[in-house]
């Protein structure tokens, strides 16, 4: 993938920090008058976007900014509004109200301009079951009315082998699994050189090898300049992809900005590890330790505000004054989902 203007030597999906668009707040439109001021190097912006079906409102006045180069992350669980606003995003369907710009153009009418730049995956690729899946690039490609076909054979091959399909291509698509034709389809979005990918839950269906293909895709393309945009309900793989994140909850945009920020703006928790743990809850909570959770040999709690290392000193020192005998004892990392939870005061894996 090359001739993405991306940034010079590749802001790569673990230069986490380093392409810092702050935290941005809800707010306006860049505008006419501040052309790009706060969209500077943002391949996708919306401006409250919103989408109503009906009395669902599946999207609420959405304010998003992926900055170029980042891969970025779009959190949430089901029915949280991701794949509307990949909808409106693509110009399948038209927002309600509100504001879209892809590639700094207005969404949907731009579409023509815009799309040829830009991949997408959504919601499972449309496939011939009887053509086999070299045989359905080559369909794609030859839709494609800028593809010349003298180098289509070895663009859909290149393409094949990318998602790791090369030896699977001769089989017909109908015989490939969910997985597979997940492959298929990110295939088909990759036949052309992208400046975006936008990737609707691309690990969908696939075993923990297959999303570690895909992790790794991701980086590859990311490193090469590409901005890839994904959606997922799973946490874990943005934490693991992502430079970047938004997180939905109710069609509503909860938070966005760099994974470090979100993850620490979750303050880091107490884990103690020992069989003492009716003791261990005791003395924990005399120091000021609180929400504390016990779960089998392991005890775990929010520190008390503003307390540096030398408290975890005296919180260890006093457990082993009251006879508690500690196996282990640290901070955990606060995750993105420790983020939600704040922001939400509910589990992420609320269904929709
Ligand atoms: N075409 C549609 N007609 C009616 N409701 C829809 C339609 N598409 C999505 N919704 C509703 O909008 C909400 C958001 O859905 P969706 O964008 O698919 O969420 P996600 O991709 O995060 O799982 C859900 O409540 C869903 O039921
Ligand atoms: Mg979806």
């Amino acid at each position: 993938m090359h001739g993405a203007p991306g940034p010079p030597g590749g802001a790569g999906p673990h230069a986490r920090g380093d392409t810092v668009e702050g935290r941005s707040k809800p707010g306006s439109w860049p505008g006419a008058t501040s052309e790009g001021a706060a969209g500077e190097g943002a391949v996708i912006e919306t401006a409250a976007l919103t989408k109503r079906f009906g009395r669902q409102l599946a999207v609420d006045r959405l304010d998003l900014v992926v900055p170029r180069g980042s891969v970025f992350g779009f959190l949430g669980p089901n029915g949280s509004g991701k794949t509307t606003t990949i909808r409106m995003l693509m110009g399948l369907i038209e927002p309600t109200s509100g504001a879209a710009r892809v590639l700094g153009q207005e969404m949907p009418r731009a579409g023509r301009r815009v799309l040829p730049r830009v991949g997408a995956l959504i919601e499972g690729p449309a496939l011939y079951g009887f053509l086999s899946g070299r045989d359905n690039l080559l369909r794609f490609d030859a839709a494609d009315p800028t593809a010349d076909p003298r180098t289509r054979a070895a663009r859909v091959g290149a393409a094949l082998e990318r998602v790791g399909l090369t030896s699977a291509a001769g089989k017909k698509a109908r015989a490939y699994s969910l997985g597979m034709k997940q492959r298929l389809g990110l295939a088909a979005a990759l036949l052309r050189p992208r400046e975006l990918l936008v990737l609707d839950e691309p690990t969908n269906g696939l075993d923990p090898q297959g999303m570690r293909e895909i992790r790794a895709l991701v980086r590859g393309l990311a490193a090469e300049g590409t901005t890839v945009f994904l959606s997922s309900h799973l946490l874990d793989e943005i934490e693991q992809v992502c430079t970047h994140a938004a997180v939905m909850a109710q069609g509503r945009l909860l938070t966005q900005g760099t994974v470090r920020e979100l993850a620490t703006s979750a303050r880091a928790r107490l884990a103690v590890t020992t069989p003492d743990t009716a003791e261990a809850v005791r003395v924990l909570k005399e120091h000021g330790v609180h929400d504390l959770t016990v779960t089998d040999d392991r005890v775990t709690g929010e520190l008390p505000p503003g307390g540096p290392a030398a408290d975890l000193a005296d919180l260890n020192a006093a457990l082993v004054r009251a006879d508690v005998r500690v196996r282990s004892f640290g901070t955990e990392r606060a995750s993105l989902e420790d983020a939600f939870v704040a922001l939400t005061g509910e589990g992420f894996d609320v269904a929709g």
